[in-house]
């Protein structure tokens, strides 16, 4: 399996703890495990993984469980400055339409990292969800 283009210095931390985090999915059904971290604008980082259960529909993606995992640790003033998906090697893995979502609520400067075909790839929340949802 060839190995993914290495991402800048400042993000390595992110994606080892996402791929750290990749290890604890629970994915039975889809063997599909993937892997998020997040660093929010003061610095800290939280992670998540996806967790399916035997009613498909109750699962929920890594992204989310990341960010649902923050705001329950540090509370929803919190933004996320970056967030990093892996997912197994080869695999491009961008996150689903939902979590663009919420990743939005949360940071909508936020910078996403994710596996390309070749390696990391980088770009702001706002061009994989243009014209964003919000209330306020
Ligand atoms: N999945 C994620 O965790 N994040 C994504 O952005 C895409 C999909 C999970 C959900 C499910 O457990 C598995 O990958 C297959 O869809």
């Amino acid at each position: 399996m060839p190995k993914l283009r290495p991402a800048g210095k400042k993000w390595q931390p992110l994606l080892d703890a996402a791929r750290a985090a990749q290890k604890n999915a629970h994915a039975p059904y889809s063997k599909f495990r993937v892997g998020a971290a997040l660093r929010t604008r003061t610095g800290e980082i939280f992670v998540g993984c996806n967790v399916e259960n035997a009613s498909y529909g109750m699962t929920n993606c890594a992204e989310r469980t990341a960010i649902f995992s923050a705001v329950a640790q540090i509370g929803p003033q919190m933004e996320i400055e970056a967030i990093a998906i892996t997912c197994v090697q080869s695999v491009p893995c961008s996150p689903c339409g939902a979590c663009r979502q919420v990743i939005y609520e949360f940071g909508p400067n936020a910078q996403v990292y994710f596996q390309g075909k070749r390696g990391w790839k980088q770009t702001p929340i706002t061009a994989l969800l243009p014209e964003g949802f919000r209330l306020k």
